[in-house]
């Protein structure tokens, strides 16, 4: 197409939302003209399920669960009162906190204002605090953010070192639905010792979000930890922003989390409208569907041309990858689906990979992210009437222009600034897509069975790890990781007794001694008692 075209396709298929500052140009995706009339009717029955989600439907046929992640911004939308009660009560609750820690009516244990936070969490408990932590940090933040999300213990020390002596002044916040996830169990273990290591107490110290009753619950409801606050069990992790999972740790920073809910909630109130052509989010979940097949043949590269929005290739790999990569369909039939998402940012990534999509394979389609507010304050020139903004606009128009040319697919999404309304937007236009999405290709988007399976497996590793230090401890001699597994019964499991034992090995606290002569099959391995 030459230019000419393209700016009459730009305009005939721009989907431009200025009630949240926000457009979607899919010029220069590669759908032919019918494909909006061609899959509208699939559309139409995907904002049906959707008004039955939001309505309460059992819409995680899996967990017999509901799904009510839209509901955090508009209370007035859940099916009971008692669950909007709850959700009016819970974010009172946490802006009163707030206040609280803030104003030094909740101290530290041993009476400091409270000016650090340090959020123990995983996966959904922690990727959508850390974007909106990382995205709208400031030099005027009440408090300063940490995170440990993770069972390295190199990470934990990392975190450790930084807060150093501040610990005095850190509030831990462990965020778990479940309560049992091991890695969160870990670094809440690891930060008590840490605490109780620096003289603090650190029941006084630290708050759970966490499902009622869960074992978290019970350990902080027992230990007389300062708060608690409730994650639902119609919200799902990766949904979760908008919970207290989010906005706790959110209004500790000091982020207008009133601001971040009613971007989210607009946005809802637009991308609920089942008029295909009107909603961004149903345009991008169509984009997916036909770029990809509707089966995940491409992958979806997300470039932020902006630093601050540098966290929500991450946040978004979960969000989408966890909900739309699943083996089996609704009707249990095996569909292996997916939609693979990676990226950083512009023009960073320019210098990078940025290189294999111009030229090499063309198994992706990018989704650009374009801010139209350069900077707080005015800029400087970099040449003759330039500006550092100018450039990364360039740059951005530059790529896309390149990829074009050379047949790579993209679409780019354009907001006015990055705010805590407009990442509202954000979080709840992707979720939005990703529902839209789930619906079109017939999968339950809201269940995780593959990150069970994954927690399941590492607790087998574990069971066996203490077997296999039990038997060495018994017998106080050298042996083989084979001798062990048939001593134990294992004999399948040799390679991963070899593998426990080598990783004892190469941690001498530990206690156990590798003898490392000849092939692996005849290392051998010693504790002495
Ligand atoms: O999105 C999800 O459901 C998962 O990524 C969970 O958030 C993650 O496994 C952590 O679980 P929990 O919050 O129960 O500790």
């Amino acid at each position: 197409m030459d230019k000419t075209e393209l700016w009459h396709r730009y305009c005939r298929y721009l989907c431009s939302c200025p009630e949240i500052g926000l457009s979607l140009d899919i010029s220069r995706m590669m759908f032919n003209d019918s494909f909006f009339s061609r899959i509208e009717p699939d559309m139409q029955q995907a904002f049906s399920a959707m008004h039955a989600l939001e309505s309460g439907t059992i819409a995680n046929p899996d967990e017999q669960r509901m799904v009510g992640h839209y509901w955090l911004r508009n209370s007035a939308l859940a099916p009971t009162s008692s669950i909007t009660a709850e959700i009016q009560a819970t974010i009172s609750r946490i802006l009163a906190f707030a206040n609280d820690i803030h104003s030094g009516k909740i101290r530290a244990s041993r009476g400091q204002t409270f000016d650090r936070q340090l959020v123990i969490g995983i996966g959904g408990s922690a990727l959508g605090p850390q974007f909106v932590a990382d995205a709208l940090w400031s030099t005027e933040d009440r408090m300063k953010t940490y995170f440990l999300d993770n069972t390295d213990p190199d990470g934990m020390d990392r975190v450790f070192a930084e807060l150093g002596n501040k610990l005095a002044s850190t509030l831990a916040i462990v965020i778990s639905k479940s309560g049992s996830t091991k890695e969160t169990r870990n670094g809440m273990l690891e930060a008590q010792a840490a605490f109780r290591s620096a003289g603090l107490d650190f029941a006084r110290q630290a708050v759970a979000v966490t499902g009622e009753n869960s074992e978290l619950d019970r350990l902080a409801s027992a230990g007389g930890w300062i708060e608690r606050f409730p994650m639902w069990d119609w919200i799902g992790g990766r949904t979760s922003v908008t919970s207290a999972v989010g906005l706790l740790p959110a209004a500790l920073q000091g982020i207008d989390i009133a601001a971040l809910l009613d971007g989210a909630r607009v946005c809802d109130e637009i991308t609920r409208r089942p008029d295909t052509m009107r909603n961004p989010a149903a345009v991008m979940a169509l984009m997916w569907h036909q770029a990809t097949g509707g089966r995940g043949q491409k992958d979806m590269v997300m470039l932020p041309y902006k630093d601050r929005l540098l966290l929500f290739s991450r946040y978004l790999q979960q969000l989408i990858m966890e909900s739309i990569g699943k083996e089996l369909d609704l009707e249990g039939k095996s569909v292996c689906q997916g939609l693979t998402v990676y990226g950083n940012k512009g023009s960073t990534d320019q210098h990078a990979y940025v290189q294999q999509l111009r030229e090499g394979v063309s198994n992706f389609f990018v989704t650009f992210i374009e801010v139209l507010k350069d900077r707080c304050g005015s800029s400087m020139q970099v040449e003759d009437g330039i500006t550092s903004g100018d450039f990364l606009f360039g740059f951005l128009q530059g790529t896309r222009t390149a990829l074009y040319e050379n047949d790579r697919e993209s679409m780019t999404i354009t907001v006015d600034r990055v705010d805590a309304r407009t990442i509202g937007v954000l979080v709840a236009l992707f979720e939005r897509s990703v529902g839209l999405y789930a619906s079109l290709i017939n999968i339950n988007a809201y269940h995780q069975p593959g990150v069970e399976a994954g927690k399941k497996a590492a607790g087998v590793v574990i069971s066996l790890q203490k077997e296999v230090v039990d038997l060495l401890k018994s017998r106080q001699q050298e042996m083989t990781a084979v001798e062990i597994a048939v001593e134990l019964g294992k004999p399948g499991e040799t390679e991963a007794i070899f593998a426990i034992l080598r990783h004892l090995a190469a941690n001498p606290d530990r206690g156990v001694k590798a003898a490392t002569e000849g092939s692996v099959a005849d290392w051998k391995f010693l504790l002495k008692a």
